[in-house]
């Protein structure tokens, strides 16, 4: 058996990278050990293979690429062009024909010009700024992309555009989504030479962004984000039984509260599996610049083909099996409870109705901590989920330590949902055995307060 001990322990280390689960808002890594940078983008399938595009918050908005077979374990395929403010980046022609995009009017000069406006006063000075649409080209999906010809403006009219969306029909056509300056989200069809078709249809009904369709039975289902810059607001939805319009409609994909928990819509990627068809809202969970911590929410959809709704149920981890097309969520981990917990300073263990083990902690102010001990980590990066919430997200943050870290980690930093959810999944680092020491604590104002339930611990494998 001996003999056999290494071998066992580089397929340990081996599986010890996989991500196991897509968790909404948490910082996502790609197979390399960096964040995942790709916003405003889209996914597409060639064979078993799914390719992901997207504008790179932390490079100058240089289109990045990633792959995957599995949608929770991706590969860097690197910029696929040196030009930079390439916004709304998305792969139409899977097979390698070309990319249709927004960018900026004159790159040597506009970019560095408009990257400045935005970090000073954000996404609307963008707005007031000439866009056009321009596509790049390459014959293979990946690398080779050169920028093919001029700018075009979208048929019938030479308005100036902004979001760029991507949908492919069931009958193959490829269709571009686009948000205009006027805002008119209008659909039209990409041509077999990649150039930009005659109007399909448009919407009207507001001021919309971020447009993406998805087609379920005979009904169309157009989801679009509204105007406010970086800060998320409740996407819509509007349905057609044609292509060609009209859209009806406007329901809000989840509730209005929560602002489509803080994301912005991109894509919809469809999965069609052996046992089921499974739809995926692809949204940024942008920062307050759509700078290098924004992070991704993907969710499930849920649609209702008789009565034409979609909606968004939030999980906080799940997953899609790409061949059976199933959503799958783990099985509870392993929980530490905080009124067993060491409780410092001004915190308090008291009932809680809601709670799993019917108490929790309250009252954590910035000089209290909740120490869980004798944690049990499997010595590789792992899930571990807060169970918490804030009385005012305004007025501070919580944030932890792990075992020797001196200084505090804020949750929002590892998950752009904190404070936001009750469940907060994030990925940690403890040391292998039943050793570890996570230290829960609040930071902010002196009105600011947490309640603490308790923690979660996942082992990777682990999966109902
Ligand atoms: C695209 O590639 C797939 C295999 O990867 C092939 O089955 C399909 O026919 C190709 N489609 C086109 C339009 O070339
Ligand atoms: C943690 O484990 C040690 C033994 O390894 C034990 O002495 C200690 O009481 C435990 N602490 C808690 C809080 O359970
Ligand atoms: C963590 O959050 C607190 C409270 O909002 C803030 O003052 C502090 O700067 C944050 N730390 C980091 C490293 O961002």
């Amino acid at each position: 058996m001996l003999f056999f001990k290494p071998l066992i322990l580089v397929v340990i280390a081996t599986r010890a990278q996989a991500a196991s689960w897509i968790v909404p808002g948490a910082v996502w890594t790609d197979t390399a050990g960096n964040k995942i940078d790709a916003h405003g983008g889209n996914v597409v399938q060639r064979g078993d293979t799914f390719f992901w595009v997207g504008q790179s918050a932390s490079q100058n908005e240089k289109a990045l690429m990633y792959s995957s077979t599995d949608l929770l374990n991706w590969t860097p395929l690197g910029v696929q062009n040196s030009l930079e403010y390439l916004w709304r980046p998305k792969i139409a022609k899977p097979n390698g024909s070309f990319w249709v995009m927004l960018y900026t009017g004159n790159l040597g000069s506009d970019g560095p010009q408009l990257k400045v406006f935005m970090l000073i006063q954000g996404k609307q000075i963008y707005g007031q700024l000439n866009r056009n649409i321009q596509s790049m080209v390459s014959t293979q999906m990946v690398g080779g992309y050169k920028l093919n010809g001029a700018a075009v403006t979208v048929p019938p009219n030479s308005y100036t555009y902004s979001d760029t969306g991507m949908f492919q029909d069931s009958d193959g056509t490829w269709y571009i989504l686009t948000s205009a300056d006027h805002n008119i989200v209008q659909i039209n069809k990409i041509n077999s030479d990649g150039t930009i078709g005659a109007r399909a249809s448009q919407l009207a009904a507001g001021a919309y962004e971020a447009p993406g369709i998805l087609k379920v039975g005979s009904t169309y289902y157009l989801i679009v984000s509204g105007k406010t810059g970086w800060r998320s607001n409740p996407n819509k939805v509007f349905t057609s039984s044609s292509i060609n319009g009209p859209w009806t409609g406007g329901a809000d994909i989840a509730p209005e509260a929560e602002k489509t928990y803080n994301s912005q819509n991109t894509f919809e990627l469809t999965i069609a599996g052996n046992k089921a068809t499974t739809y995926v809202y692809m949204g940024d969970s942008w920062d307050s610049k759509g700078g290098p911590n924004s992070n991704h929410v993907w969710l499930p959809i849920k649609v209702d083909s008789a009565k034409k709704t979609l909606t968004l149920d939030y999980h906080a981890m799940w997953k899609v099996d790409i061949k059976t097309g199933v959503v799958s969520f783990p099985a509870a981990g392993k929980r530490y409870e905080a009124e067993h917990a060491e409780i410092i300073g001004r915190g308090e263990a008291a009932h809680c109705r809601g709670c799993l083990s019917k108490r929790a902690v309250y009252k954590i102010d910035g000089n209290s901590e909740v120490v869980f001990r004798n944690v049990t980590g499997n010595g590789r990066k792992q899930w571990v989920s807060f169970h918490y919430e804030v009385n005012s997200r305004e007025a501070g943050e919580a944030h932890i330590f792990i075992n020797s870290e001196s200084v505090p980690t804020n949750i929002s930093s590892l998950n752009s949902r904190a404070g936001y959810h009750k469940t907060v999944p994030v990925m940690v680092s403890l040391d292998r055995g039943n050793q570890n020491a996570v230290r829960f604590g609040a930071n902010g104002g002196k009105d600011f307060k947490v309640t603490i339930e308790g923690i979660e611990v996942f082992d990777d494998d682990e999966e109902l």
